[in-house]
């Protein structure tokens, strides 16, 4: 049973495993990392641990049972109650519900171990999988996302009211 954990030092080696495994996959849809993360691969992981030490971010990864990668989960500029996300699923097992389930259990932590009360994610007009996802785990529509805001794309902030 794959568990989503939060990122820690010695799970460095299967996250980049899993940037590079999927690296074309996710630039169909989203922006590409850019050559200069993965040349600074090492320093670039440090920084989200320390930026997540500082309580700034948290950083989740779902594990299978082999210890791979299967997605990340992540909670980006934690201020106030609110925090964004952003999420990245494997391609050997999209369309089987993972980020779905998976975003759903976070919002779950966020509230529990963040004591966040909303999440945002901003999403492309053409990420209609993303758009899925985020319908289904109870986001709702929060006007318009700039180029800016997707890496050079229109699209959509959603936004979930985290309170039961
Ligand atoms: C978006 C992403 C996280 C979805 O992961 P996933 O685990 O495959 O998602 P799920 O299986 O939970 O749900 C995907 C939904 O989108 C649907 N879908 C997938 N591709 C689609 C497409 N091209 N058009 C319409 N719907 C599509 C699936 O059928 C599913 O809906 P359903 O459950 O009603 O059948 C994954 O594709 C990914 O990592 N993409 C690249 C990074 C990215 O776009 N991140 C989001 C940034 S906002």
């Amino acid at each position: 049973m794959p568990e989503l954990k939060q990122l820690r030092a010695g799970q460095a080696s299967a996250v980049l495993a899993f940037e590079l495994a999927n690296r074309a996959y996710f630039a169909a849809s989203i922006s590409d990392r850019g050559d200069e993360f993965f040349d600074h691969f090492t320093d670039r992981y440090n920084a989200s641990l320390a930026e997540q030490e500082a309580g700034i971010c948290a950083f989740y990864v779902l594990v299978a049972e082999d210890g791979s990668v299967l997605g990340r989960f992540n909670l980006y500029d934690v201020e106030d109650g609110t925090a964004r996300l952003g999420y990245r699923v494997a391609e050997r097992v999209a369309g089987r519900g993972v980020a779905t389930a998976t975003v759903r259990e976070l919002c779950r932590m966020a509230t529990e171990m963040h004591g966040l009360r909303t999440l945002r994610a901003a999403t492309s007009h053409d990420n209609a999988a993303s758009q899925k996802v985020l319908a289904k785990a109870g986001f709702v529509p929060d006007g318009p996302a700039t180029p800016a805001d997707l890496g050079g794309k229109a699209g959509t902030w959603y936004q979930r009211d985290l309170r039961p």
